[in-house]
């Protein structure tokens, strides 16, 4: 779906699609440079995460395995709750590994600092995490970030995998959702 398809849900355009592709290449590269002669999992945090994950993956030279998990933080609503349960854990044992999260957004931080914690305690050999989207007025925990795609300002968006109550994940663009949808 493109931004002229939901023009009258959205409000503007914050990446587009020749952007997102631009900088997945760079995320791509610089993860490249760092795991050389590594064994790297690629873990994905659903659903959001499911458009940078099959981008990025496939951007790499490495070889990587891909493995996912399901957390709840948020509900249908727009504020993040800071409640996280697994609904899905890892397929696969992490230990001695180097896991790389893949995530869409970084929002509070409270999912991502509650991930990084659990993934380390299962023995992982490092933890960094990569995010396409952060958006730095809403942090509530400091969550070391190794990469950014974009810093946002404190907006809701949808697209490239991002919701509003499960829709919009397959618009090809990031943007801002109408605040009238949602109030
Ligand atoms: P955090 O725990 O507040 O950092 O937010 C975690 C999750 O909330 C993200 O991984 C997203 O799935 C979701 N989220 C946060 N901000 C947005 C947004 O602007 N649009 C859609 N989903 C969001
Ligand atoms: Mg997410």
């Amino acid at each position: 779906m493109n931004f002229e398809s939901a023009k009258s849900q959205l409000t503007k355009v914050l990446v587009t699609e020749e952007q997102i592709k631009t900088r997945v290449a760079e995320l791509a590269a610089e993860i490249d440079a760092k795991y050389q002669g590594k064994e790297v999992v690629l873990v994905g945090v659903l659903k959001g995460a499911i458009m940078f994950m099959a981008d990025l993956s496939r951007a790499l030279s490495i070889p990587t395995s891909m493995d996912w998990m399901a957390l709840s933080s948020y509900g249908s609503g727009t504020v993040s709750s800071g409640v996280i349960r697994i609904r899905k854990d890892l397929d696969a044992e992490i230990h001695g590994k180097h896991v790389i999260i893949v995530e869409d957004i970084i929002d509070s931080g409270l999912t991502l600092s509650w991930l990084q914690t659990t993934l380390n305690s299962r023995g992982a050999a490092s933890v960094e995490v990569v995010a396409f989207l952060r958006k730095p007025a809403a942090a509530k925990v400091e969550v070391p970030v190794w990469l950014v795609g974009y810093d946002i300002p404190n907006e809701f968006v949808v697209g490239y995998g991002l919701d509003y109550n499960e829709q919009y994940r397959t618009l090809n663009c990031v943007a801002v959702l109408d605040p009238k949808v949602y109030s």
